[in-house]
């Protein structure tokens, strides 16, 4: 049933399970964007050279939070980086701590800086049998990388050729299909019945592939994984709307400088922190469904890593279109705001 149509709406405080903050001045510029809204962030630890021990997980995190006013109540939950040499015992160790949250597998070469990913899923098993054993959640990119494999199709290739293996190899382990695109990785996820989660973002809820390369090509809205045709986008929105808790949002939003997306090999990446709450306001309520906002955004993601909902709260309240600027100005450069392609009419307040 569709909802009436109203035009404000409190929830608990979002939280983003997948985030790219990078390093240095683009973290100063692009941290305080997602802290204006979330209450904590998984955050991507693609940085080069990656984070992979738990040394790296804490000196990080001291620079994210340096990278934000000493009053933040912004919490980055780390993750550390899945390599073939990664130490189980210095995974164990940051999880008990609670220095890391989830580990991230990339297999090697999939998506930006993952080089030092996982090519031999055999050498990481011991790991994966660690992390079951203590529940510590497993982040994937999932997508193959074979060169033969279509790169619409690396996703449903992925589900049969890795996932499941490792899933039934090492079925106790928690897992999060990340950022999915495709009505096979919602069916997959919602046909398993534990253990597993997707999170989705706010650009494949919003875009299908014809927005990237029919009448000229945005290179704006290349991200991986790439967003798919319509019915897969259209299985995107079911999944997010429809308060089923194995699916929250991962914005992956992931800046890259205009630089670098505008070249004749440009980066992957969609940088939408700044607006993703008032986008996947309008696509709940377009979908009828804006009570169901808050499961997606700030109920169902801390259920499954196991930690309450935020305390506080955040009202949306529905006005004239906003004005958004096109750019987030860094001191490397401009990073394009992520542009939905209609207007925004939803407002937060009480942002900080
Ligand atoms: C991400 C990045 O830029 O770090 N890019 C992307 O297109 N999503 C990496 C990733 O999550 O795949
Ligand atoms: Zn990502």
């Amino acid at each position: 049933m569709r909802d009436a149509a109203p035009t404000t709406i409190t929830i608990r405080r979002p939280d983003d399970w997948h985030l790219h903050l990078r390093d240095g001045e683009m973290l100063a510029a692009v941290a305080p964007e997602t802290a204006r809204h979330f209450g904590r962030a998984i955050i991507m630890p693609n940085l080069v050279p990656p984070v992979v021990t738990a040394a790296q997980a804490v000196a990080y995190r001291e620079r994210i939070m340096a990278a934000l006013p000493g009053d933040t109540r912004f919490e980055p939950l780390m993750t550390l980086y899945l390599t073939e040499d990664t130490d189980p015992a210095d995974v164990a160790a940051a999880f008990g701590e609670g220095i890391a949250r989830a580990v991230k597998l990339y297999p090697a070469g999939a998506t930006t800086n993952s080089a030092s990913g996982v090519a031999d899923f055999d050498k990481v098993r011991g790991v994966l049998e660690t992390m079951a054993e203590i529940g510590m959640p497993l982040c994937v990119h999932g997508e193959v990388t074979d060169s033969e494999i279509d790169i619409f199709d690396r996703e449903a290739v992925f589900i049969d050729r890795v996932l499941k293996p490792i899933r039934k190899a090492v079925p106790d382990l928690r897992v999060v299909m990340e950022h999915v695109t495709t009505q096979d990785a919602v069916d997959y996820v919602r046909d398993s019945h534990k253990n597993i989660a997707a999170t989705i973002t706010t650009h494949h809820l919003i875009i299908n592939r014809n927005h990237i390369l029919a009448g000229g090509i945005r290179p704006h809205y290349y991200c991986l994984p790439v967003a798919k045709r319509e019915a897969h986008r259209v299985a995107l929105v079911q999944a997010a709307v429809s308060g089923d808790r194995r699916f929250f949002l991962g914005t992956d939003s992931a800046p890259h400088t205009d630089a670098n997306k505008l070249m004749a090999c440009g980066c992957a990446g969609v940088f939408s922190a700044s607006v993703t709450m008032s986008c996947l306001a309008e696509v709940f309520e377009a979908a009828g469904k804006l009570s169901a906002l808050e499961a997606f955004a700030s109920l169902n993601g801390p259920k499954f890593y196991k930690m309450p909902a935020n305390e506080d709260t955040i009202t949306l309240t529905k006005g004239a279109p906003l004005e958004v600027a096109p750019v987030l100005k860094t001191a490397q450069g401009d990073v394009t705001v992520f542009d939905p392609g209609f207007p925004l009419h939803w407002h937060i307040q009480d942002e900080t």
